[in-house]
């Protein structure tokens, strides 16, 4: 049985950013899926992911050439990031899995590994970096940032303890943008590993522009001109 298996959903459509489905959209020469693929490969023994709709035979080519030796399989996704997890979670069988959005091209192995290992320990781990920016409301309130971090990916889990939460989640139809809050919400705490802006998630077509400029300094070895 694997050990750590990575799920990967990337079956979002990519409304924000207006190029398709976000999964294909290409950065540095190589879609966004193959840069999250490639970054994952390396410290899990097997990758889940969530394909768009009518678009898994793409994926798993795709995921393919990205990571060769890796096993991969490809499960088609939900309409909302929480069911494309859930629809992964169904076919994994690790101990431990890493949930990481294919949105976010330019994970480095030290986070992945320190995200795993905190997940070995506590159960629960995210990425996450404090809030360093005032935050006001729409108005003007400002919200007091101490003690707020911003939430990353990737998050690890024991296996048992994220279907857990998914579980939870939808005997009571409660939507969460991300894995750690419906770990969150069984009342189980998640432990907050230091992330960093390297891990950004692209969602704007402003934000792929800034990726184009940052990927040869982050993914050096998979950025081709
Ligand atoms: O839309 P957002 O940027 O929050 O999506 C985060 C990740 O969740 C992306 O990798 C996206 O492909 C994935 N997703 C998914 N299924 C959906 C919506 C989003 O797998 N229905």
């Amino acid at each position: 049985m694997a050990d750590v298996e990575a799920l990967l959903p990337a079956a979002g459509s990519g409304e924000r950013l207006g190029r398709g489905p976000k999964a294909f959209v290409r950065l540095a020469g190589r879609s966004l899926l193959a840069h999250a693929v490639a970054a994952l490969a390396p410290s899990v023994d097997r990758i889940l992911i969530a394909a768009p709709p009518g678009r898994l035979a793409d994926v798993a080519a795709e995921a393919a050439a990205a990571a060769p030796t890796t096993p991969v399989q490809v499960v088609a996704g939900g309409t909302t990031r929480q069911a494309s997890v859930l629809a992964l979670l169904a076919h994994a069988s690790a101990d431990v899995v890493v949930v990481h959005d294919a949105a976010r091209p330019f994970l480095d192995a030290a986070s992945l590994t320190a995200v795993i290992a905190a997940a070995r320990d506590a159960g629960a781990a995210t990425l996450a970096m404090p809030i360093v920016d005032t935050l006001v409301r729409d108005g003007g309130d400002v919200i007091d940032r101490s003690g707020v971090w911003a939430v990353q990916t990737p998050q690890a889990f024991q296996r048992a303890l994220l279907a857990a939460g998914h579980a939870r989640a939808r005997e009571r139809g409660d939507v969460a943008t991300d894995d750690a809050g419906l770990v969150r919400a069984l009342g189980r705490p998640v432990a907050l590993v230091p992330g960093g802006p390297h891990l950004l998630k692209v969602t704007t077509p402003a934000d792929l522009a800034w990726a184009e400029r940052l990927a040869p300094l982050l993914a050096p070895d998979r950025a081709r001109s």
